[in-house]
């Protein structure tokens, strides 16, 4: 299998944000695959175009390489952020912020009022970035999350009122 060129020479700030094709997966799978150590399979991401979710990229122009993506429903009044994901080599430059602000947008636009999302406890940069948008964690699913050497993690849940 090729690798994704990681000398990715596009600057983040000329990204913009389009719908996630089926098309995309193969690169999005080798992201996810670098960034997670637990990560979605390409059947979940189907399940999520398929059922019509909001599922976007942010790449460079023309075609150029994906740089993060996100994916959430949003419906009577909820969004549900499942997924938010910045290329390893691109992150620590507010990309994740533009991804989740997009969404975000997105769900305003849909009359959302309450936007909801789960993350690792562990995940201090994403803990950090869902805090900062200003997410509280309203609960705690004990043991969600798959963990190394078979344990189980648990997953913070957390909601913004947009
Ligand atoms: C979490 C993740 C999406 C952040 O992406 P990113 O593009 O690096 O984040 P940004 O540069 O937009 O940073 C936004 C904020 O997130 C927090 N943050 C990001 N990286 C961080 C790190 N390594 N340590 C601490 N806080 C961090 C900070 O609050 C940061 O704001 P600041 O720069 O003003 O302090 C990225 O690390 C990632 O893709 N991780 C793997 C996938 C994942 O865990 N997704 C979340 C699932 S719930």
């Amino acid at each position: 299998m090729s690798a994704l060129p990681v000398n990715v020479t596009c600057e983040p700030a000329v990204s913009e944000f389009r719908r996630m094709l089926y098309a995309d997966l193969r690169e999005i799978l080798l992201i996810e695959n670098r960034a997670y150590q637990f990560c979605w399979t390409e059947g979940v991401f189907r399940d999520c175009l398929r059922a019509g979710y909001y599922c976007r990229v942010l790449a460079a122009p023309n075609g150029g390489a994906i740089q993060g993506y996100g994916v959430m429903s949003a419906a009577v009044g909820e969004a549900h952020i499942f997924n938010i994901c910045v290329r390893p080599e691109l992150q620590g430059r507010g990309l994740a912020r533009r991804v989740l602000d997009h969404l975000l947008g997105i769900a305003r636009s849909e009359a959302v009022k309450t936007a909801f999302l789960e993350v690792r406890a562990s995940n201090t940069p994403a803990l950090r970035l869902y805090s900062a948008a200003g997410f509280c964690e309203i609960g705690v699913r004990p043991g969600y999350y798959p963990a190394p050497r078979g344990r189980r993690e648990d997953a913070l849940v957390m909601a913004k009122e947009l």
